[in-house]
């Protein structure tokens, strides 16, 4: 399996961009999270590129990989966002993005949230529910603002993707149902304190087929195409995002041929493409290192216990992800099938299972693919503090996180007074 852009193998040492692993890990410690800035630019450049003068915007899913320095390198891009809390909101500002150009996501917002975004004058909400339209309406009205709203259906088409992170079925969650859809717009653009401009779907992530966003763009068009002929003309369309990267043996379709197939349809409409991608932005720009710290021989299998756990990465413990794990540095062991395991009190705390690798106690590994989803899920399960962040830059490295401290953890608990 050849490494991901922006990672080389140099004299069976990995590097990413001009920075050595190792020179990480000796300066951090692990577990440390490394990310590329020059990767995760190129990713958001090829979904520019290929929306070219399409009109549109291209939201980085902020839930992806929400670290400041990472959506301050987006925001520089020109990138919009996909938001889905008011914690999302205040980060994207932070790190210097335009409310003008976020979209919030969502399936339940709080009113607070939505206020916090009103005012700060986002592009559009992604309204679920008859019922957030009202609480949206209501709290427009307060402020004496209109709410952009787009309405985001369930279009019934099968991701074909994990049943976890596949969204737009009827089973699901998520969304209005194609049957609701007509009669919701009709009274989103009813309603006082709304301006209905857009729809939009979202039917999953790690998509590896370009068949099922075809499909839920042809049916949301149907909408569209109704609507239009009822007097309610939209602006957009926002196809969500979801487009898959290679973990191990996919074959997702390239950015600039998942971006035409989308924006192709919508030419003769005169509608602005939208687009939600998080993982493929991220994921492959990252690695979290770990650090080997025994090696568990057993009569069933070879355990590797790394400091690192599932309380850092969880997508193996929850969706039995299968990520790439390398050595950083070759070594003279033998290789052999090894359980990556952590210390983390929980049997589905592992990270790879029957990997074949040639290591020693106190070598250190990369797990690969793990710029998305992978520190913003991260917990303090076991009282560990969360891991350090780094993003490289060339020949320099930035620690865009400091690894979090025991003090830190329970900092906001207190001890009761005896009586
Ligand atoms: N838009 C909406 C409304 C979403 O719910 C999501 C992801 C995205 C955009 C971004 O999707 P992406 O381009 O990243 O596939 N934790 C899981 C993935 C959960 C995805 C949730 N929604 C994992 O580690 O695989």
């Amino acid at each position: 399996m050849s490494l991901p852009p922006f990672f080389s193998e140099r004299d069976g040492a990995i590097w990413l961009e001009d920075i050595e692993l190792k020179a990480v890990c000796d300066q951090l410690g692990t577990p440390t999270y490394v990310y590329s800035r020059a990767a995760i630019e190129a990713a958001m450049s090829s979904y520019i590129r290929a929306l070219g003068d399409h009109p549109g915007m291209i939201c980085y899913a902020v839930k992806a990989n929400s670290n400041l320095a990472v959506l301050q390198v987006l925001a520089k891009l020109g990138a919009g966002f996909d938001i889905v809390s008011g914690g999302e909101l205040a980060r994207v500002l932070a790190a210097g993005g335009s409310a003008d150009r976020i979209v919030f996501s969502g399936v339940a917002k709080k009113p607070s949230e939505m206020r916090a975004a009103l005012q700060a004058g986002i592009h559009c909400f992604n309204v679920e529910s008859v019922a957030e339209l009202q609480v949206l309406a209501s709290v427009a009205q307060e402020l004496g603002l209109e709410a952009p709203v787009s309405l985001r259906v369930n279009p019934d088409v099968d991701a074909k993707t994990h049943p976890y992170i596949s969204t737009g079925l009827a089973e699901n969650k998520f969304g209005i149902s194609m049957d609701e859809a007509f009669d919701t717009y009709t009274l989103a653009h009813q309603t006082a304190g709304l301006r209905v401009i857009g729809i939009d779907c979202h039917i999953g992530s790690q998509l590896t087929e370009l068949a099922p966003f075809a499909d839920a763009l042809d049916r949301v068009l149907a909408l569209v195409d109704k609507l239009a002929d009822a007097g309610i003309t939209l602006e957009h369309v926002d196809a969500g995002g979801g487009l898959g990267v290679r973990y191990k043996s996919e074959t997702p379709p390239d950015i600039s041929d998942y971006v035409a197939a989308l924006k192709g349809p919508l030419a003769d409409r005169g509608l602005s493409l939208m687009l939600e991608p998080g993982r493929s932005i991220v994921a492959n720009a990252g690695v979290l290192l770990m650090q080997v710290d025994f090696l568990k021989e057993t009569e069933k299998h070879n355990f590797a216990l790394v400091d690192a756990a599932m309380n850092d990465m969880l997508r193996p413990a929850l969706y039995q992800a299968w990520m790439d794990i390398r050595p950083i540095q070759a070594s003279a062991a033998k290789a052999k099938p090894w359980n990556v395991v952590g210390p983390v009190c929980e049997t589905g705390d592992f990270l790879g299972k029957d990997r074949e690798l040639a290591i020693e106690a106190g070598d250190r590994l990369a797990l690969f693919g793990a710029g998305a989803y992978g520190f913003v899920m991260a917990s303090n399960y076991n009282t560990r503090g969360r891991a350090a962040e780094v993003l490289v830059e060339g020949n320099r490295m930035h620690v865009v996180r400091k690894r979090e401290t025991v003090e830190e953890l329970f900092a906001n608990e207190s001890l009761i007074t005896e009586s």
